[in-house]
């Protein structure tokens, strides 16, 4: 009986979407795999309202180790294309000739994947991080990849070396049609809401009514639901809980009214600005708003009163940001934090769409970033962000702490692996550390304008450690300080190597720069640079300018110590 299924199964793989396919998928304590039914292959529009763009190519399918051998369980192939195949959006978006599938699944053991490619062999697997190092082995139409267990799960790209292409003009050679896996651990019971009469159970479909709401908890479970291009999931101010099953799919955008202690989004289900356009303004009717006035729709948006709150944010999927990923209105956002774990970013392929705010006393673990604008912000104090995997789009830096002249202190960012970067020009304010003008003197963060600072507050205690960017990348740092730096540690990064030089982008920056007041230079005290190294080279004193390209102003040099 196993082997026919298997048969089955093997002929039927690489046309899954046909009626006549029967997916067979796992729900045990050791695997959670889902489907969807009104799975729509389509690179080309939009899908229909109820269905869900599922990838043309590629099958992604889980055996556990102790599985019955050869026989493995299907787990939906999503996909994300760049506007959404909206022809007048592709404007705003970058890399148009990329699209991006994703797989997801809990799971409790370690687990092979069977991963297939319609029409194609799959041979010549690359693995990002590179250093995940998981075994793989091919037969003759399928790769074989030994995912094994993590409380903190894996999210990887799985790139084929004949479905590389190369960007222009940095030569970057990233997948023409990526494809993601998310493996998660199981959902703590603490993270999934029991039904009770505080619950409201969403149905799939247009989704109406969660505004007016007066259940603290809205669930949706496994299904598709929407609320058109034209409206977003706005919680009534009973709401404190949002979540989202695996094998839910929501068009829509999350807004918190509850200034309640705790607001809360979790599960392994996906959340898809896929309806929206540009910079949808929803004070203009979700058109692209005709000023920059900053009131894009974010993903997520919650609403500080006069007392703290925390948003956690575990486990879900968010794909197709139509701008900044997220924000909280209020008059002191110092009183959120944010709590973050095993959050996923796709299809970030619009302008501005960034990563998540980090508030006070944020944590931000086990996180994968797809994004087209800043992408670690760190503007806020007592912060940490670890285990990032970054897929940067061409548009400002990995870390980015200017904009503004900022009191931030007390931040560790650690175990950050950038996979892919494409920047092309010094406009795009390119790097991994970067600190961009003040925008009240410069929009665009590059003016030449040195006197934008703040000479009374510091950026101190930062310690940025153990990054890695594979492939061609821009600078180490480009840094306008803003404010005083002081005891900010970059320990521990690996550039594979830099991009051409002719881009403008590769040369580390720390001009002068002094208050836009009184004229006071801004200082620089014990800034470190330990372990850095460009492919097998470590900077040193002596070889920063031309192994690291760095250039500090002399004001400045000495408070740079090499280690
Ligand atoms: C897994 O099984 C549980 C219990 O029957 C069910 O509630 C849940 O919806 C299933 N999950 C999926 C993704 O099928
Ligand atoms: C996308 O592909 C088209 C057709 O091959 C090509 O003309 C265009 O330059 C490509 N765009 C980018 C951004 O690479
Ligand atoms: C990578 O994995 C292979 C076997 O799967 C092992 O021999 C090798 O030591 C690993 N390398 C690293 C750097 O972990
Ligand atoms: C709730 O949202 C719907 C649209 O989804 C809208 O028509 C209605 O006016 C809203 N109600 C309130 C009280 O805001
Ligand atoms: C909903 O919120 C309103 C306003 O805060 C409150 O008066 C009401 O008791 C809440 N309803 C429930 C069922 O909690
Ligand atoms: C520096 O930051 C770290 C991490 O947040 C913190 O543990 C330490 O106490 C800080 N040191 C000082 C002198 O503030
Ligand atoms: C910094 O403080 C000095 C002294 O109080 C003041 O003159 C100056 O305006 C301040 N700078 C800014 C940018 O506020
Ligand atoms: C790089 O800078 C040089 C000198 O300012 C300029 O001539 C060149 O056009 C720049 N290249 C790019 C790609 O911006
Ligand atoms: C870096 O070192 C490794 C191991 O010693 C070597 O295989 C590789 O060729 C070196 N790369 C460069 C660019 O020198």
């Amino acid at each position: 009986m196993l082997s026919l299924i298997y048969i089955i199964l093997f002929s039927a793989v690489i046309q899954r979407a046909q009626a006549w396919y029967q997916p067979v998928t796992a729900n045990n304590t050791e695997l959670l795999t889902w489907w969807h039914d009104t799975g729509e292959i389509n690179t080309q529009s939009p899908v229909a309202d109820g269905n869900v763009r599922q990838s043309g190519i590629y099958s992604v399918q889980v055996r556990t180790a102790c599985g019955t051998k050869n026989f493995y369980y299907d787990s939906f192939v999503y996909e994300v294309i760049p506007a959404n195949g909206m022809s007048n959006e592709l404007v705003y978006a970058t890399s148009y000739n990329q699209t991006q599938a994703w797989s997801s699944f809990l799971y409790s053991r370690d687990v092979t994947l069977k991963i297939s490619r319609k029409s194609s062999p799959t041979n010549n697997v690359i693995i990002r991080p590179m250093t995940l190092n998981f075994s793989i082995t091919y037969d003759d139409e399928s790769a074989y990849i030994s995912v094994p267990y993590s409380s903190h799960g894996y999210r990887f790209s799985v790139e084929f070396e004949d479905d590389l292409i190369s960007l222009a003009p940095s030569g970057a050679m990233q997948p023409a049609h990526a494809l993601l896996i998310f493996a998660s651990p199981f959902e703590d019971a603490s993270l999934v809401p029991k039904p009770d009469a505080s619950t409201v159970i969403a149905n799939p479909g247009r989704v109406l009514g969660l505004n007016t709401t007066t259940a603290s908890t809205v669930i949706f479970y496994p299904g598709v639901y929407y609320f058109t291009g034209q409206d977003h999931m706005i919680l009534s101010p009973n709401v404190t809980w949002v979540y989202f099953a695996p094998g839910a799919y929501v068009k829509g955008a999350v807004e918190f009214l509850s200034t309640a202690s705790e607001v809360k989004a979790t599960g392994h289900g996906v959340l898809s600005g896929e309806q929206y356009v540009w910079y949808a303004d929803p004070d203009e009717g979700y058109q692209t708003a005709s000023g920059a006035n900053n009131n894009g729709l974010r993903m997520w948006r919650g609403t500080v009163g006069n007392s703290h709150q925390t948003f956690v944010l575990n486990g879900v999927t968010v794909s197709a940001p139509p701008f900044n990923s997220m924000d909280w209105s209020g008059s002191n956002l110092d009183l959120v934090t944010c709590m973050v774990n095993d959050y996923k970013q796709v299809g970030a392929f619009y302008g501005q769409t960034d990563g998540l705010e980090m508030y006070p006393g944020s944590i931000i673990q086990d996180v994968f970033y797809h994004v087209n604008d800043d992408g670690i912000k760190m503007y806020y104090s007592n912060v940490v962000a670890q285990n990032i995997i970054m897929w940067k789009v061409s548009v400002a830096p990995v870390v980015q702490f200017g904009w503004t002249p900022r009191n931030t202190e007390n931040v560790i960012i650690d175990h950050v692996d950038v996979i892919h970067q494409a920047y092309q020009d010094a406009s795009n304010n390119p790097g991994i550390f970067g600190s961009d003008n003040n925008y009240l003197f410069a929009p665009d963060g590059l003016s030449a304008n040195h006197d934008t600072a703040n000479s009374n507050m510091t950026v101190r205690n930062i310690t940025w450690s153990n990054f890695r960017a594979e492939g061609p990348s821009a600078c180490l740092f480009r840094i306008y300080a803003l404010q005083n730096l002081d005891n900010i540690i970059i320990k521990n990064v690996w550039i594979e190597e830099f991009e051409p030089s002719s881009l403008n982008t590769t040369q580390s920056w720390m001009p002068v720069f002094y208050d836009y007041n009184n004229g006071k230079q801004v200082t620089v005290t014990n800034f470190v640079i330990e372990g850095v190294s460009v492919g097998n080279t470590t900077i040193t004193a002596n070889n920063a300018a031309i192994v690291g390209q760095i250039d500090v102003d002399p004001v400045y040099a000495a408070s740079v110590l090499y280690e």
